[in-house]
């Protein structure tokens, strides 16, 4: 086994340094989420939401692809290009929400709706996908759930992101009970608080908030979707209901408004993990390779594929 490389303590200047010569020597892309840390999102080639970096990671040439995000993300993108390297610098950052449903759960669910399609939303293992029909985003599940042929829809893991999947759809949605423990916590009387501080601010909701939250939204989107919607929309003043990481972005291409988080305390912890230094430290030391096991893969390919190919 390759020896761990040694611990790095380096100043942000020589951690950009080193990540920039090892991208090089390894002819490697850096695609990072949203709710990355801000210098692992200005040090990054794309940055994105889930569905924009599925497509990307989908499409792109290069040999290496380092995915500075949670764990699903990276599984996504080397089960779309399996001949690629795809490293995720910190092993440890999954996300929560995607362990609230198992493979086992999905048969199971199965049999119990026999004319039922199944649609896993992104943040799901690569076994997960594997037993599904499609997969979906924030960005696209009601584009998704309404392409579909079936009248019956099984929807995993987000109950918030099912509910609001429910009202833009005629079709009958069984949701499963996972949620995402940054956006689920943000209740009502946060957002009426931030209001009451912000009057002029429009609320911007993400879908896996819970229904009562999204309701008093202006508009409910994904975290490239809000980047989307405030570029054209005429207001100045925001309130973001989502993780706080999205804020720089929002900041730094729109210098002329003004944005608040709903609350200071929507911070996920994994997404958060990621520092300069573990991007320079993947590729300087090829960590750490996502593996997804051939039969499982193809599978999940097949889901993924197919909501790249509906919308
Ligand atoms: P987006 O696809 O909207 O960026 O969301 C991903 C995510 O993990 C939300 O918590
Ligand atoms: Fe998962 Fe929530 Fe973190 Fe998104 S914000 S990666 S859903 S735990």
């Amino acid at each position: 086994m390759k020896p761990a490389p040694p611990a790095t303590v380096e100043t942000l200047d020589q951690a950009r340094a080193r990540l920039q010569l090892w991208k090089e020597k390894r002819g490697a892309v850096i695609l990072a989420h949203n709710y990355q840390i801000d210098e692992v999102q200005d040090a990054a080639d794309y940055t994105g939401d889930s569905l924009e970096l599925s497509r990307l990671a989908a499409k792109t040439t290069a040999p290496v692809i380092v995915f500075a995000g949670v764990q699903f993300m990276a599984e996504s993108a080397k089960i779309l290009s399996p001949e690629k390297t795809v490293l995720l610098p910190v092993r440890e950052a999954g996300c929560p929400m995607a362990d609230t449903v198992t493979a086992e759960d999905v048969r199971r669910a199965r049999q119990q709706h026999p004319q039922a399609a199944v649609v896993a939303y992104v943040n799901s293992s690569a076994e997960v996908k594997a037993e599904v029909d499609v997969c979906c985003t924030s960005a696209n599940a009601v584009q998704i759930v309404n392409a579909l042929t079936q009248d019956e829809v099984i929807f995993v893991p987000d109950k918030n992101l099912a509910d609001w999947v429910a009202r833009h759809t005629s079709k009958r949605i069984i949701p499963w009970a996972g949620s995402c423990c940054v956006h689920n916590d943000l209740h009502l009387k946060e957002v009426t608080r931030a209001r009451a501080e912000h009057p002029q601010a429009a609320l911007l909701a993400h879908p896996e908030c819970r229904p009562e939250v999204c309701a008093q939204a202006q508009a409910v989107l994904s975290t490239s979707g809000m980047l989307k919607f405030v570029k054209t929309d005429p207001g100045s003043e925001y309130l973001i209901g989502t993780e706080v990481g999205l804020l720089h972005r929002l900041r730094q291409e729109n210098p002329t408004k003004t944005f608040y988080p709903v609350s200071a305390a929507m911070v996920c912890r994994s997404m958060k993990l990621t520092t300069l230094s573990h991007v320079a430290d993947a590729l300087e030391f090829n960590q750490h390779a996502i593996e997804v096991p051939e039969p499982v893969r193809a599978r999940a390919a097949h889901a993924l594929e197919a909501m790249l190919q509906l919308v």
